[in-house]
């Protein structure tokens, strides 16, 4: 019994219960700014969240028809020191009790970047704080483990506004790609069908991102009565495209459009069935790409043989709809499926802490306050596999996917 309270007190995360969690485990603050979210949040070392603040940048970028890189950029310096002032002041932790400041540096948009990394290094510096860059993707992919307990090695598909990538996590900074999108993002794809389709004059859609508004209207669409064709069906790799979708569904609104004598501008009546057959097109191409990544990690044992796991995050895996395709796909293959609540699929400050803490735990990457970093707006994640995968050239067997909205 003494033993046991002795080894007890050695714990890491034991702490007198008067001083709180807080009090022994080591805090480590993470700052988000990589695309339109200025995000910060203060966890301890179990991936408990002592205090988060985040400003969307949604509101006004739906208004613009997208984001412009230099109104986003001047919306995170006019944001970004509230944000981690509100963090660290929810989380009622002073900056000299933090261990390290994490910080996406890579990849996104260059002038959002420089705003998150010249802040936290000016701020490493002044309270004399690790630093630890963070790899956006390595974010979404770690943050489920704070979550639930989610062993080393795992398939992740990311879906987002800026990435496309399934990738097997084997460790914290190891990481085997693949697939990855060849032109635009999924989420990107969804967005910009939106505002051809303009649905935020669509009454239900108005302060919707164009991926919610396509989710929300599906419900009440026949995908069958203006069909789309899955992108990339004969080629027998990973990687993913959006741009031809894009383009089919163009075509198709020009010509609903003239056939209902309206303007492009105006509603179509048929917007839910294109939301419809949108969704299921991107959320077939996402499964199929998917359950070739499955087999690809089955013939080469990547993945564990008891309950190897898929993750799926990322802004676009808070739809319901991708959600069940991909579901058919972990059930037809033995996985099984873990996605986080929608508020840790989306960007925030809480995934770049948990990042943080990971690579802390680990002792992986981190850095002096003094040490000069760069951001990279353009940097993929782990060892590129997508030729082996291409060289594999497995076929799917046959799969219905019948999803229920
Ligand atoms: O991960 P995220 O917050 O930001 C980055 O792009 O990194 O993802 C935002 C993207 C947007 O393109 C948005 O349209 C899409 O996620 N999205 C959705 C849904 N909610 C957000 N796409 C499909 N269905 C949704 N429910
Ligand atoms: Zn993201």
């Amino acid at each position: 019994m003494k033993s046991g309270r002795l080894l007890h007190l050695k714990h890491p995360f034991w702490c007198p219960p008067s001083l709180g969690k807080a009090a022994c485990s080591r805090l480590v603050l993470g700052i988000e700014t990589s695309c339109d979210d200025t995000g910060a949040a203060v966890l301890d070392e179990t991936g408990q969240i002592l205090g988060e603040s985040l400003h969307s940048q949604k509101e006004v970028h739906l208004r613009t028809g997208g984001i412009i890189p230099t109104v986003a950029q001047q919306l995170h310096r006019e944001h970004i020191e509230r944000v981690v002032q509100q963090a660290l002041e929810r989380s009622g932790v002073e900056p000299s009790r933090l261990a390290a400041v994490a910080t996406t540096v890579k990849p996104g948009l260059a002038l959002s970047l420089a705003v998150g990394l010249r802040f936290s290094q000016t701020f490493a510096r002044q309270h004399n704080k690790s630093f630890i860059p963070i790899h956006h993707m390595e974010a979404h992919a770690l943050t489920v483990r704070m979550l639930q307990p989610v062993a080393f090695p795992f398939l992740v598909l990311l879906v987002s506004g800026g990435h496309s990538l399934l990738a097997v996590a084997r460790g914290v900074d190891d990481f085997l790609l693949l697939g990855h999108a060849l032109d635009e993002a999924p989420g990107d794809t969804l967005d910009k069908v939106a505002r051809r389709l303009s649905l935020i004059k669509h009454p239900q859609c108005s302060t919707l991102s164009g991926g919610q508004a396509i989710e929300l209207l599906a419900k009440d669409g026949d995908r069958m009565r203006v069909p789309f064709r899955t992108p990339m069906g004969q080629t027998y790799d990973c990687c993913f495209s959006f741009a031809g979708l894009r383009n089919q569904i163009n075509m198709l609104i020009k010509k609903k459009e003239a056939e209902e004598g309206i303007e492009q501008g105006d509603l179509l009546s048929c917007v839910n069935d294109i939301a419809a057959s949108t969704q299921h097109t991107v959320a077939s191409h996402l499964a199929k790409r998917t359950h070739r990544a499955i087999l690809f990690c089955k013939a080469n044992g990547l993945l564990p043989s008891h309950s190897p796991t898929l993750v799926l995050s990322g802004g676009v895996a808070s739809n319901q709809y991708i959600r069940k395709a991909l579901t058919i796909i972990t059930d037809t293959t033995g996985l099984r499926l873990l996605c986080p609540p929608a508020k840790f699929c989306t960007d925030n400050g809480v995934m770049i802490a948990w990042n943080g803490v990971e690579r802390l735990r680990e002792g992986k990457g981190i850095l002096s306050p003094d040490v000069d970093v760069s951001y990279e707006p353009k940097a993929q994640l782990g060892v590129d596999l997508t030729a082996e995968v291409k060289a594999a050239a497995i076929r799917l067997p046959s799969v219905r996917m019948k999803i229920p909205t």
